[in-house]
């Protein structure tokens, strides 16, 4: 699938594209001095922007910077403070991925983040989109960084009813947006990814300020609404989790540790489990602190709904407490603490835990232990 721009019109596409994002742009911090250009800005801001806004990006990424304003400042941080700095972006397995690229970028590469595909490649957490990104944006080689914006610009312009959140398609996109990058530095990379934020955006898109609108086959075809078709969805199954309020009789709460590897793993949260079929609450419960027998309460606290890319989860906290008088849990190094309400934020938790946190309220701590 081409673009249909011939060789004449490429640089006329390219300076109306310039000249859009010169004007247009908004102004990110990763686009201003000290952190334009900069190759470890562009990977810590291109990570967090791989599945969140920029809007949500933009106060993350500055104090991220303030606190590890280079690759090796991150590399000699600790993955507590690291988790926690994340807290609120989500899909935390990118946090602990780009502290291992800034720690393999220290060892293996002297601290200069590499320029090579290959090598930026290798790094754990870089993609073909975030390799394209940081070449483009940081070392001026411009190749085609495709993103969902990018995509859809690619997509429209070619007038093809494709799937964009298939990789295939993107890897196509990339080959075919080549030529209009080519030798333009690496800003019209950043543009196209804009102008499908700003401009070709989903729905209404605003042909009448694109600088593209030559070159596009959809808008030519009056098909820009059809076009890139919505990704087939599966239908996510739902689960049943159960997560359980401890107290000690001082009134601290139990928390747990998620194993690493798993979901949301090395992140804090009340101890829970997922329910199987039929799976009695108090066998459940039990799962939730090994090793000890549990008493848990019938009626749930609160009930929190929460949807990851893969699966549903409906999580009910209930009460619970020791058979045999308390829970002698692990150390926090093994993944347990008893936690003062008012401390919780001490402790790198995901949005879904923060949801329970709120669930559960400080209303239903007055309660006795
Ligand atoms: N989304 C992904 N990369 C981006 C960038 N550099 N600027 C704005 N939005 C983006």
């Amino acid at each position: 699938m081409e673009i249909s721009v011939n060789h004449d019109s490429i640089e006329s596409i390219q300076e109306a594209l310039s000249a859009w994002f010169a004007t247009d742009k908004r102004a990110l911090p990763w686009r201003k001095p000290p952190h334009r250009g900069d190759a470890y800005a562009v990977l810590v801001s291109e990570v967090m922007l791989q599945q969140t806004r920029v809007e949500t990006v933009v106060p993350y990424f500055e104090a991220w910077m303030e606190r590890w304003p280079t690759v090796e400042a991150l590399a000699a941080a600790t993955e507590d403070d690291v988790l926690d700095a994340w807290q609120g972006l989500g899909f935390y397995q990118r946090a602990r991925r780009l502290h291992e690229a800034a720690k393999r970028i220290v060892e293996d590469h002297g601290g200069q983040v590499p320029s090579s595909k290959e090598e930026l490649e290798a790094l754990p957490g870089v993609g073909a989109y975030t390799s394209a990104a940081v070449r483009s944006f940081a070392f001026g080689d411009a190749v085609p960084a495709v993103d969902g914006n990018t995509a859809r610009v690619w997509a429209r312009m070619v007038g093809e009813r494709v799937d964009i959140s298939k990789a295939r398609v993107k890897r196509e996109a990339a080959r075919s947006l080549a030529p209009l990058v080519e030798g333009e530095g690496g800003h019209l990379v950043e543009a196209l990814i804009e102008l499908g934020a700003m401009v070709c955006t989903p729905r209404d898109p605003s042909c009448s300020e694109c600088p593209l609108v030559e070159a596009c086959q959809a808008y030519k075809e009056g098909r820009c609404q059809e076009i890139p078709v919505p990704r087939s969805t599966g239908t996510i199954p739902e689960i049943e989790v159960v997560a359980l309020l401890v107290k000690d009789p001082s009134g601290r709460v139990l928390l747990r540790r998620r194993p690493r590897g798993g979901l949301l793993g090395g992140l804090w949260g009340l101890p829970m489990v997922e329910r199987e079929d039929a799976e009695p609450l108090d066998a459940a419960a039990d799962r939730c602190i090994p090793g000890f027998e549990v008493e848990v309460e019938e009626g749930a606290l609160g009930s929190v709904e929460h949807v990851f890319s893969h699966k549903r989860w409906r999580v009910q906290v209930h009460r619970a407490r020791a058979v045999d008088g308390a829970f002698a849990v692990g150390s926090k190094e093994e993944g347990w603490a008893w936690c003062a309400w008012s401390k919780r934020e001490g402790f790198a938790s995901s949005a879904l835990d923060g949801k329970v946190f709120d669930a559960v309220g400080e209303a239903s701590l007055t309660l006795e232990a």
